[in-house]
Protein backbone atom coordinates (compact mmCIF):
# COMPACT_ATOMS: atom_id res chain seq x y z
CA UNK A 1 0.00 0.00 0.00
CA UNK A 2 1.60 3.29 -1.09
CA UNK A 3 2.01 5.66 2.15
CA UNK A 4 -1.62 7.90 2.26
CA UNK A 5 -1.09 11.84 3.19
CA UNK A 6 -3.97 13.04 5.59
CA UNK A 7 -4.52 16.66 6.56
CA UNK A 8 -6.38 17.89 9.70
CA UNK A 9 -7.90 20.89 10.29
CA UNK A 10 -8.98 21.86 13.74
CA UNK A 11 -11.43 24.57 15.21
CA UNK A 12 -12.67 25.95 18.05
CA UNK A 13 -10.86 25.40 22.20
CA UNK A 14 -7.64 24.17 23.48
CA UNK A 15 -9.46 20.60 24.30
CA UNK A 16 -10.07 20.16 20.33
CA UNK A 17 -6.54 21.88 19.74
CA UNK A 18 -5.27 18.87 22.04
CA UNK A 19 -7.38 16.04 20.40
CA UNK A 20 -6.27 16.88 17.16
CA UNK A 21 -2.62 16.46 18.04
CA UNK A 22 -3.12 13.34 19.54
CA UNK A 23 -4.96 12.56 16.44
CA UNK A 24 -2.04 13.65 14.77
CA UNK A 25 0.96 11.33 16.60
CA UNK A 26 -1.57 8.40 16.17
CA UNK A 27 -2.24 8.57 12.33
CA UNK A 28 1.78 9.29 12.15
CA UNK A 29 2.90 6.18 14.18
CA UNK A 30 0.58 4.42 11.91
CA UNK A 31 2.84 5.05 9.27
CA UNK A 32 0.43 7.86 7.36
CA UNK A 33 2.30 11.58 6.39
CA UNK A 34 0.75 14.86 7.45
CA UNK A 35 0.01 17.24 5.03
CA UNK A 36 -0.68 21.34 5.68
CA UNK A 37 -2.68 20.95 1.93
CA UNK A 38 -6.14 19.21 2.24
CA UNK A 39 -5.63 19.31 -2.08
CA UNK A 40 -2.55 16.73 -1.71
CA UNK A 41 -4.14 14.79 0.73
CA UNK A 42 -5.85 11.55 0.64
CA UNK A 43 -8.06 11.85 3.66
CA UNK A 44 -9.18 15.10 5.15
CA UNK A 45 -10.24 15.20 8.73
CA UNK A 46 -12.28 18.46 10.35
CA UNK A 47 -11.93 18.45 14.58
CA UNK A 48 -14.69 20.41 14.65
CA UNK A 49 -16.62 22.85 17.40
CA UNK A 50 -20.55 23.34 18.38
CA UNK A 51 -19.82 26.27 20.93
CA UNK A 52 -21.87 28.66 18.58
CA UNK A 53 -23.76 28.78 15.05
CA UNK A 54 -20.89 30.50 13.11
CA UNK A 55 -18.22 27.57 13.84
CA UNK A 56 -20.44 25.01 12.51
CA UNK A 57 -21.45 27.35 9.61
CA UNK A 58 -17.86 27.21 8.64
CA UNK A 59 -17.27 23.47 8.94
CA UNK A 60 -20.53 22.88 6.19
CA UNK A 61 -18.86 25.87 4.37
CA UNK A 62 -15.39 23.53 3.95
CA UNK A 63 -17.60 20.39 3.50
CA UNK A 64 -18.92 22.47 0.57
CA UNK A 65 -15.03 22.59 -0.95
CA UNK A 66 -14.10 19.25 0.11
CA UNK A 67 -17.36 18.11 -2.44
CA UNK A 68 -15.87 19.43 -5.14
CA UNK A 69 -12.82 18.24 -4.45
CA UNK A 70 -13.68 14.87 -4.16
CA UNK A 71 -15.64 15.14 -7.94
CA UNK A 72 -11.38 15.64 -9.13
CA UNK A 73 -10.02 13.29 -6.61
CA UNK A 74 -11.75 9.49 -6.28
CA UNK A 75 -11.16 7.99 -3.29
CA UNK A 76 -10.67 10.84 -1.09
CA UNK A 77 -12.07 10.18 2.36
CA UNK A 78 -13.48 12.87 4.74
CA UNK A 79 -13.91 12.77 8.27
CA UNK A 80 -15.63 15.05 10.51
CA UNK A 81 -14.51 14.55 14.53
CA UNK A 82 -14.92 16.50 17.54
CA UNK A 83 -18.20 18.18 18.97
CA UNK A 84 -20.27 18.69 15.62
CA UNK A 85 -19.83 14.87 15.16
CA UNK A 86 -21.17 14.00 18.50
CA UNK A 87 -24.50 16.68 18.00
CA UNK A 88 -24.75 15.84 14.77
CA UNK A 89 -23.92 11.95 14.21
CA UNK A 90 -26.36 10.57 11.49
CA UNK A 91 -27.01 13.73 10.14
CA UNK A 92 -23.12 14.60 9.33
CA UNK A 93 -22.97 11.14 7.74
CA UNK A 94 -25.53 11.85 5.04
CA UNK A 95 -23.77 14.59 4.07
CA UNK A 96 -22.28 14.09 0.45
CA UNK A 97 -18.76 15.05 1.47
CA UNK A 98 -18.47 12.87 5.02
CA UNK A 99 -17.15 9.41 4.89
CA UNK A 100 -16.60 9.29 8.77
CA UNK A 101 -18.05 10.56 12.16
CA UNK A 102 -16.30 10.57 15.17
CA UNK A 103 -17.06 12.41 18.93
CA UNK A 104 -14.74 13.83 21.15
CA UNK A 105 -14.76 10.48 23.19
CA UNK A 106 -13.66 8.44 19.80
CA UNK A 107 -10.28 9.59 19.00
CA UNK A 108 -8.75 7.26 20.10
CA UNK A 109 -11.07 5.34 17.56
CA UNK A 110 -10.12 6.98 14.58
CA UNK A 111 -7.10 4.99 13.13
CA UNK A 112 -9.19 2.12 12.69
CA UNK A 113 -12.08 4.41 11.81
CA UNK A 114 -10.18 5.13 8.41
CA UNK A 115 -8.64 1.95 8.45
CA UNK A 116 -11.84 0.29 7.48
CA UNK A 117 -13.35 3.52 5.50
CA UNK A 118 -10.65 2.52 3.08
CA UNK A 119 -10.80 -1.09 2.83
CA UNK A 120 -14.40 -1.36 3.13
CA UNK A 121 -15.38 2.26 1.00
CA UNK A 122 -18.07 2.74 3.23
CA UNK A 123 -19.15 5.62 5.46
CA UNK A 124 -18.72 4.61 9.10
CA UNK A 125 -19.57 6.64 12.36
CA UNK A 126 -18.63 6.06 16.12
CA UNK A 127 -20.33 8.29 18.52
CA UNK A 128 -21.72 7.90 21.96
CA UNK A 129 -24.98 7.66 22.41
CA UNK A 130 -27.06 8.85 25.19
CA UNK A 131 -23.63 10.69 26.28
CA UNK A 132 -25.13 11.88 29.76
CA UNK A 133 -25.99 8.61 31.16
CA UNK A 134 -23.54 6.29 29.15
CA UNK A 135 -21.10 4.20 30.96
CA UNK A 136 -18.00 6.06 30.54
CA UNK A 137 -15.49 4.40 32.47
CA UNK A 138 -13.95 1.73 30.19
CA UNK A 139 -14.00 5.01 27.48
CA UNK A 140 -12.41 7.15 29.86
CA UNK A 141 -10.08 4.33 30.22
CA UNK A 142 -8.72 4.42 26.51
CA UNK A 143 -8.86 7.74 26.31
CA UNK A 144 -6.33 8.37 28.73
CA UNK A 145 -4.49 5.36 27.49
CA UNK A 146 -4.64 7.09 24.19
CA UNK A 147 -3.79 10.42 25.85
CA UNK A 148 -0.54 9.37 27.38
CA UNK A 149 0.72 7.12 24.58
CA UNK A 150 0.13 9.76 21.81
CA UNK A 151 1.20 13.34 23.80
CA UNK A 152 4.71 13.59 21.59
CA UNK A 153 6.18 16.25 19.52
CA UNK A 154 2.40 17.98 17.57
CA UNK A 155 1.76 18.08 21.36
CA UNK A 156 4.72 20.81 22.38
CA UNK A 157 5.31 23.85 20.15
CA UNK A 158 8.38 25.62 21.37
CA UNK A 159 8.42 24.02 25.07
CA UNK A 160 5.01 24.60 25.76
CA UNK A 161 2.30 21.99 26.27
CA UNK A 162 -1.38 21.16 26.96
CA UNK A 163 -2.58 18.30 29.79
CA UNK A 164 -5.78 17.41 30.27
CA UNK A 165 -7.28 17.40 34.23
CA UNK A 166 -10.73 16.56 33.38
CA UNK A 167 -13.40 15.76 30.58
CA UNK A 168 -16.76 17.00 29.94
CA UNK A 169 -19.15 19.34 32.39
CA UNK A 170 -21.89 19.04 34.42
CA UNK A 171 -22.72 23.15 34.90
CA UNK A 172 -25.52 23.03 32.20
CA UNK A 173 -24.91 26.91 32.07
CA UNK A 174 -28.92 27.01 29.66
CA UNK A 175 -27.12 28.32 26.53
CA UNK A 176 -24.24 25.84 26.60
CA UNK A 177 -24.04 23.14 24.21
CA UNK A 178 -20.30 21.44 25.89
CA UNK A 179 -22.19 19.15 28.50
CA UNK A 180 -24.33 17.80 25.47
CA UNK A 181 -21.67 16.96 23.05
CA UNK A 182 -18.47 16.09 25.66
CA UNK A 183 -20.50 14.29 28.43
CA UNK A 184 -20.64 14.09 32.27
CA UNK A 185 -17.22 15.62 34.13
CA UNK A 186 -14.80 13.40 34.54
CA UNK A 187 -11.42 13.71 36.51
CA UNK A 188 -8.24 12.17 35.39
CA UNK A 189 -6.17 10.50 38.28
CA UNK A 190 -3.73 12.85 39.87
CA UNK A 191 -0.92 9.69 38.83
CA UNK A 192 -1.74 9.53 35.08
CA UNK A 193 -1.92 13.41 35.48
CA UNK A 194 1.65 13.85 36.91
CA UNK A 195 3.09 10.70 34.51
CA UNK A 196 2.40 12.88 31.87
CA UNK A 197 3.69 16.02 33.23
CA UNK A 198 6.77 14.24 34.10
CA UNK A 199 6.89 12.78 30.64
CA UNK A 200 6.53 16.20 28.68
CA UNK A 201 8.93 17.77 31.26
CA UNK A 202 11.79 14.89 30.14
CA UNK A 203 11.22 15.86 26.69
CA UNK A 204 12.35 19.44 27.21
CA UNK A 205 8.35 21.02 27.88
CA UNK A 206 9.10 24.08 30.16
CA UNK A 207 5.52 25.12 30.81
CA UNK A 208 2.62 23.22 30.98
CA UNK A 209 -1.03 24.39 30.62
CA UNK A 210 -3.48 22.21 32.72
CA UNK A 211 -7.23 21.94 30.61
CA UNK A 212 -10.13 21.12 31.98
CA UNK A 213 -14.07 22.92 30.96
CA UNK A 214 -14.97 23.80 34.82
CA UNK A 215 -11.19 22.90 36.20
CA UNK A 216 -11.82 24.13 39.98
CA UNK A 217 -14.20 21.02 40.09
CA UNK A 218 -11.53 18.51 39.36
CA UNK A 219 -12.22 15.91 42.13
CA UNK A 220 -10.48 12.38 42.81
CA UNK A 221 -10.90 10.28 45.49
CA UNK A 222 -7.98 7.54 46.21
CA UNK A 223 -7.32 5.25 48.91
CA UNK A 224 -9.17 8.02 51.31
CA UNK A 225 -7.74 10.93 49.74
CA UNK A 226 -9.38 13.38 47.82
CA UNK A 227 -7.47 15.57 45.17
CA UNK A 228 -8.69 18.63 43.80
CA UNK A 229 -6.85 21.48 41.72
CA UNK A 230 -4.40 22.76 44.54
CA UNK A 231 -3.29 19.33 44.98
CA UNK A 232 -3.05 18.99 41.46
CA UNK A 233 -0.57 22.71 41.44
CA UNK A 234 1.64 21.80 43.98
CA UNK A 235 2.55 18.19 42.56
CA UNK A 236 3.31 19.92 39.18
CA UNK A 237 5.01 22.39 41.04
CA UNK A 238 7.68 19.39 42.36
CA UNK A 239 8.44 18.38 38.73
CA UNK A 240 12.19 20.04 37.90
CA UNK A 241 11.92 20.47 34.23
CA UNK A 242 8.74 22.63 34.48
CA UNK A 243 9.23 26.25 35.36
CA UNK A 244 4.98 27.32 34.69
CA UNK A 245 2.10 25.92 35.24
CA UNK A 246 -1.47 27.23 33.87
CA UNK A 247 -4.77 26.43 33.99
CA UNK A 248 -7.86 26.87 32.16
CA UNK A 249 -10.74 27.33 32.37
CA UNK A 250 -12.62 28.37 36.07
CA UNK A 251 -16.36 28.95 37.25
CA UNK A 252 -17.15 31.51 39.28
CA UNK A 253 -19.47 29.12 41.30
CA UNK A 254 -17.42 26.81 44.33
CA UNK A 255 -14.21 28.50 43.37
CA UNK A 256 -12.46 26.96 46.33
CA UNK A 257 -9.88 29.57 48.18
CA UNK A 258 -7.65 26.61 48.33
CA UNK A 259 -6.94 27.65 44.84
CA UNK A 260 -6.00 31.22 45.64
CA UNK A 261 -3.51 30.20 48.05
CA UNK A 262 -2.12 27.91 45.85
CA UNK A 263 -1.48 30.61 43.10
CA UNK A 264 0.14 33.34 45.58
CA UNK A 265 2.37 30.30 47.47
CA UNK A 266 3.74 28.63 44.84
CA UNK A 267 5.92 30.46 42.39
CA UNK A 268 5.63 28.31 39.08
CA UNK A 269 2.09 28.94 38.58
CA UNK A 270 1.33 31.83 36.72
CA UNK A 271 -0.45 33.94 38.13
CA UNK A 272 -3.57 34.25 35.34
CA UNK A 273 -6.85 33.81 36.14
CA UNK A 274 -9.65 33.02 33.13
CA UNK A 275 -12.59 32.95 35.06
CA UNK A 276 -16.07 33.76 32.92
CA UNK A 277 -18.80 36.07 34.61
CA UNK A 278 -20.73 35.61 30.85
CA UNK A 279 -23.13 38.53 32.23
CA UNK A 280 -23.35 41.55 34.75
CA UNK A 281 -27.11 41.34 35.64
CA UNK A 282 -28.47 39.53 38.03
CA UNK A 283 -31.69 38.68 35.92
CA UNK A 284 -29.55 37.14 33.05
CA UNK A 285 -27.59 35.45 35.19
CA UNK A 286 -30.15 33.43 36.54
CA UNK A 287 -31.97 32.79 33.08
CA UNK A 288 -28.56 31.36 32.25
CA UNK A 289 -28.24 28.95 34.94
CA UNK A 290 -24.96 30.43 36.52
CA UNK A 291 -25.26 30.16 39.98
CA UNK A 292 -24.15 33.59 41.42
CA UNK A 293 -25.17 37.29 41.29
CA UNK A 294 -23.40 39.82 40.26
CA UNK A 295 -22.01 40.87 43.53
CA UNK A 296 -21.00 37.30 44.46
CA UNK A 297 -19.35 37.63 41.03
CA UNK A 298 -16.92 40.42 42.04
CA UNK A 299 -16.71 39.52 45.47
CA UNK A 300 -14.48 36.73 44.03
CA UNK A 301 -12.63 39.01 42.07
CA UNK A 302 -11.50 41.21 45.08
CA UNK A 303 -10.57 37.82 47.30
CA UNK A 304 -8.56 36.75 44.18
CA UNK A 305 -6.93 40.24 43.86
CA UNK A 306 -6.57 40.39 47.87
CA UNK A 307 -4.96 36.76 48.01
CA UNK A 308 -2.71 37.04 44.61
CA UNK A 309 -1.42 40.02 44.18
CA UNK A 310 -0.67 41.13 40.82
CA UNK A 311 -3.27 38.76 39.64
CA UNK A 312 -4.36 38.95 36.14
CA UNK A 313 -8.00 38.01 35.35
CA UNK A 314 -9.52 36.79 32.09
CA UNK A 315 -13.50 36.54 31.33
CA UNK A 316 -15.75 35.88 28.84
CA UNK A 317 -19.38 37.85 28.00
CA UNK A 318 -22.53 36.67 26.29
CA UNK A 319 -24.18 40.09 25.13
CA UNK A 320 -27.52 39.51 23.31
CA UNK A 321 -28.61 36.80 25.59
CA UNK A 322 -32.84 36.21 25.09
CA UNK A 323 -34.57 39.71 26.39
CA UNK A 324 -30.96 41.36 27.35
CA UNK A 325 -32.21 44.64 27.91
CA UNK A 326 -30.48 48.04 27.71
CA UNK A 327 -30.07 48.05 31.73
CA UNK A 328 -29.23 44.30 31.82
CA UNK A 329 -26.39 45.23 29.26
CA UNK A 330 -25.47 48.16 31.47
CA UNK A 331 -24.99 46.01 34.48
CA UNK A 332 -22.70 44.24 32.46
CA UNK A 333 -20.42 47.63 31.28
CA UNK A 334 -20.44 48.31 34.65
CA UNK A 335 -19.09 44.40 36.11
CA UNK A 336 -16.52 44.89 33.77
CA UNK A 337 -15.72 48.53 34.92
CA UNK A 338 -15.81 46.92 38.69
CA UNK A 339 -14.18 44.16 37.67
CA UNK A 340 -10.76 45.90 35.75
CA UNK A 341 -9.93 42.77 33.64
CA UNK A 342 -6.86 41.52 32.01
CA UNK A 343 -8.93 41.13 28.96
CA UNK A 344 -12.30 39.87 27.88
CA UNK A 345 -13.66 37.85 25.00
CA UNK A 346 -16.71 39.24 23.55
CA UNK A 347 -19.68 36.63 21.99
CA UNK A 348 -22.76 37.20 20.74
CA UNK A 349 -25.55 35.00 21.89
CA UNK A 350 -25.91 32.05 19.73
CA UNK A 351 -28.96 29.61 20.00
CA UNK A 352 -27.71 25.79 20.53
CA UNK A 353 -30.30 22.95 19.73
CA UNK A 354 -31.21 21.02 22.41
CA UNK A 355 -29.91 23.86 24.89
CA UNK A 356 -32.66 24.89 27.39
CA UNK A 357 -32.29 28.30 26.70
CA UNK A 358 -33.03 27.41 22.97
CA UNK A 359 -35.89 25.40 24.13
CA UNK A 360 -37.58 28.05 26.54
CA UNK A 361 -36.73 31.33 24.75
CA UNK A 362 -36.54 33.40 21.77
CA UNK A 363 -33.45 34.27 20.41
CA UNK A 364 -35.21 38.07 19.97
CA UNK A 365 -32.30 40.59 20.19
CA UNK A 366 -30.87 41.93 16.82
CA UNK A 367 -28.27 40.61 14.73
CA UNK A 368 -27.32 44.89 14.82
CA UNK A 369 -27.50 45.43 18.63
CA UNK A 370 -25.85 42.16 19.37
CA UNK A 371 -22.88 43.77 17.54
CA UNK A 372 -23.57 46.93 18.99
CA UNK A 373 -22.85 45.67 22.47
CA UNK A 374 -20.42 43.46 21.44
CA UNK A 375 -18.61 46.54 20.25
CA UNK A 376 -19.39 48.50 23.13
CA UNK A 377 -18.33 45.89 25.89
CA UNK A 378 -15.12 45.66 23.87
CA UNK A 379 -14.04 49.31 23.68
CA UNK A 380 -14.80 49.53 27.42
CA UNK A 381 -12.47 46.81 28.27
CA UNK A 382 -9.54 47.95 25.76
CA UNK A 383 -9.66 51.41 27.26
CA UNK A 384 -9.40 49.60 30.87
CA UNK A 385 -6.33 47.75 29.13
CA UNK A 386 -5.33 50.43 27.54
CA UNK A 387 -4.74 52.40 30.62
CA UNK A 388 -3.39 49.81 32.71
CA UNK A 389 -0.84 48.04 30.91
CA UNK A 390 0.90 51.41 31.02
CA UNK A 391 2.22 50.13 34.32
CA UNK A 392 4.79 48.24 32.24
CA UNK A 393 6.44 50.98 30.97
CA UNK A 394 10.30 51.21 31.74
CA UNK A 395 9.43 47.66 33.45
CA UNK A 396 11.86 44.54 32.88
CA UNK A 397 8.95 41.72 32.12
CA UNK A 398 9.46 37.82 31.87
CA UNK A 399 8.32 36.05 29.26
CA UNK A 400 7.96 32.47 27.89
CA UNK A 401 9.05 33.21 23.78
CA UNK A 402 6.52 31.75 21.30
CA UNK A 403 8.03 32.51 18.04
CA UNK A 404 7.94 34.77 15.21
CA UNK A 405 4.53 37.16 15.44
CA UNK A 406 2.09 36.80 12.76
CA UNK A 407 1.30 40.46 12.58
CA UNK A 408 5.33 41.88 12.00
CA UNK A 409 3.69 45.07 10.94
CA UNK A 410 3.34 46.13 14.50
CA UNK A 411 6.69 46.92 15.22
CA UNK A 412 8.55 48.64 12.44
CA UNK A 413 12.16 47.39 13.24
CA UNK A 414 12.08 43.96 11.58
CA UNK A 415 14.89 42.10 9.59
CA UNK A 416 15.35 38.94 8.90
CA UNK A 417 17.86 38.05 11.24
CA UNK A 418 16.33 39.91 13.91
CA UNK A 419 12.82 38.93 13.59
CA UNK A 420 10.06 39.87 15.56
CA UNK A 421 9.13 37.93 18.04
CA UNK A 422 6.07 37.45 20.27
CA UNK A 423 6.31 35.87 24.36
CA UNK A 424 3.78 36.06 26.66
CA UNK A 425 4.33 36.92 30.21
CA UNK A 426 3.23 34.81 33.45
CA UNK A 427 0.04 37.28 33.54
CA UNK A 428 -0.49 36.42 29.73
CA UNK A 429 0.27 39.56 28.56
CA UNK A 430 1.21 39.57 24.84
CA UNK A 431 4.81 40.97 24.71
CA UNK A 432 6.25 41.74 21.07
CA UNK A 433 10.51 42.63 20.45
CA UNK A 434 12.87 41.61 18.22
CA UNK A 435 15.67 38.70 18.40
CA UNK A 436 16.86 35.81 17.13
CA UNK A 437 14.28 32.67 16.16
CA UNK A 438 16.53 30.71 18.07
CA UNK A 439 14.99 31.81 21.37
CA UNK A 440 11.81 30.29 20.90
CA UNK A 441 10.82 27.74 23.55
CA UNK A 442 13.20 29.72 25.86
CA UNK A 443 12.64 32.61 28.59
CA UNK A 444 13.67 36.07 28.14
CA UNK A 445 13.49 39.38 30.20
CA UNK A 446 12.35 42.03 27.56
CA UNK A 447 12.42 45.85 28.79
CA UNK A 448 9.08 47.48 27.98
CA UNK A 449 8.91 50.62 26.20
CA UNK A 450 5.98 50.98 24.36
CA UNK A 451 2.36 49.98 24.83
CA UNK A 452 -1.53 49.12 23.60
CA UNK A 453 -4.30 47.82 24.55
CA UNK A 454 -3.72 44.50 23.72
CA UNK A 455 0.00 44.09 23.46
CA UNK A 456 3.51 45.05 25.08
CA UNK A 457 6.18 46.54 23.24
CA UNK A 458 9.60 46.13 24.12
CA UNK A 459 13.47 45.25 23.83
CA UNK A 460 15.62 42.30 24.72
CA UNK A 461 17.35 43.17 27.83
CA UNK A 462 20.77 42.24 27.15
N1 LIG B 1 -23.60 31.59 22.33
C1 LIG B 1 -22.57 32.47 22.45
N2 LIG B 1 -21.50 32.23 23.20
C2 LIG B 1 -21.44 31.05 23.87
N3 LIG B 1 -20.52 30.54 24.70
C3 LIG B 1 -20.92 29.32 25.10
N4 LIG B 1 -22.12 29.03 24.55
C4 LIG B 1 -22.46 30.10 23.79
C5 LIG B 1 -23.59 30.40 22.99
N5 LIG B 1 -24.61 29.56 22.87
C6 LIG B 1 -19.30 31.28 25.09
C7 LIG B 1 -19.21 31.47 26.60
C8 LIG B 1 -18.10 30.53 26.97
C9 LIG B 1 -17.23 30.57 25.73
C10 LIG B 1 -16.30 29.44 25.58
O1 LIG B 1 -18.17 30.56 24.68
O2 LIG B 1 -18.84 32.80 26.86
O3 LIG B 1 -17.39 30.94 28.11
FE1 LIG C 1 -20.61 25.51 28.95
FE2 LIG C 1 -21.18 26.53 31.37
FE3 LIG C 1 -19.92 24.13 31.17
FE4 LIG C 1 -18.62 26.40 30.51
S1 LIG C 1 -19.41 25.86 32.57
S2 LIG C 1 -18.66 24.46 29.33
S3 LIG C 1 -20.25 27.67 29.63
S4 LIG C 1 -22.00 24.60 30.50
Amino acid sequence: MDTKKIHIKSFGCQMNKLDSSLVTSALKGKGYLITDKAVEADIVLINTCSVRGHAEERVYSHLGHLKHLKKNKTGLIVGVIGCMAQRLGTELLEHEAVDIVAGPAQIAQIPELIRKTLLNKSKSISITEKIRTAKTKELNKELDNFEFTYDSDENHIHNQAFVRVMRGCNKFCSYCIVPLVRGPEVSRSPQAIMEQINKLSDSGVKQVTLLGQTINSYTYTESNKTYRLADLLEMASKIDGIKWIRFITSHPKNFDESILKAMAGLPKVCKYLHVPAQSGSDRILKAMNRGYTADEYLKLIEKAKQIVPNIAIASDFIVGFPDESDKDFQATVKLVKKAKYKNCFVFKYSPRPGTLTDKKLQDNIPEEIKKLRNMELLEVQNQISSEDNKKFLGRIVEVLVEGPSKKPHLNKAENKNNPQLIGRTATDHIVVFNGSESIAGEFAEVMITNTSALTLFGALNS
